[in-house]
């Protein structure tokens, strides 16, 4: 059995005070042994919310990481900095970070890889637009952002890596994809995931739902074989977030 994962993406969004007031909100709220909880922050608030949710069941992420260990990368984060300062999942390839900071396949492959060898858990995103849904090539895309992503990577460390399927037109907009929707793109990863590295390692690979969930419609994706948690935005900087982790009370 997969253990679900709720994970929320403050995005740009908190400053280090309220990061640590939202913290005090929500940590009585998250509480459910059957979830992984993580909040990924801005980094600026990585190192007072790690303080923050000390000695509780919630996991500090971060949204971005750079692929080189140091260096001459003025305002970038290394993996070994997120380490240091208590981060345990990082988050890449955000549709976000690909539209507005061009962020490549070709990075993101970098990035799992750095991750990986360094010991953080990668919550890998993909996700077609409405263009390409109408266009018919969903499944083709998000299966040539996977494979990018994944070149090199060995089954055992593909194990490790979270997948957020994340389709750009309900981020954000309200618009969530039906249950039946997310479930067959979910289903389509898992299928590749099975041709890259069989079964065993595909079986083992979590894979999130992401783009408007909400403490109305998670019950619904929860139940879907294929959908083993969710990456929340919006609705991870409200008390609806305590109503997602805990959907299954
Ligand atoms: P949303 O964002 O829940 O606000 O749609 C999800 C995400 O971008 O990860």
């Amino acid at each position: 059995m997969r253990k679900k994962i709720i994970a929320g993406n403050w995005k740009m969004n908190m400053t280090p005070t309220e990061a640590v007031k939202l913290c005090e909100t929500l940590k009585p709220l998250v509480k459910n042994e059957d979830v992984d909880v993580v909040f990924c922050v801005p980094a600026i608030d990585i190192i007072p919310v790690a303080e923050a949710v000390k000695g509780t069941n919630i996991n500090v992420g971060a949204e971005n990481l750079y692929f080189e260990d140091k260096g001459a990368y003025t305002g970038e984060v290394s993996a070994d900095m997120l380490l240091d300062a208590g981060v345990k999942y990082v988050i890449m390839g955000h549709s976000e970070r690909r539209e507005y900071f061009h962020e490549t396949d070709a990075d993101i492959n970098k990035k799992l890889k750095k991750a990986l060898e360094k010991g953080l858990i990668p919550i890998v995103c993909c996700g077609e637009s409405l263009e390409q849904r109408e266009q018919g090539i969903c499944f083709d895309f998000v299966r040539m952002q996977l494979k990018i992503a994944f070149q090199g990577v060995s089954a055992e460390d593909a194990k490790k890596v979270v997948i957020a399927y994340e389709p750009i037109w309900a981020i954000g907009t309200g618009k969530t994809a039906t249950a039946d929707q997310a479930e067959e793109v979910c289903k389509a990863i898992r299928d590749l995931l099975t041709e890259l590295y069989g079964s065993d390692t595909a079986e083992a690979i979590r894979i999130q739902y992401g783009g408007s969930m909400n403490a109305g419609n998670c019950k619904e994706l929860l139940a879907k074989p294929n959908i083993d948690g969710g990456l929340i935005g919006g609705a991870s900087l409200k008390p609806d977030f305590g109503s997602i982790v805990n959907y299954n009370k």
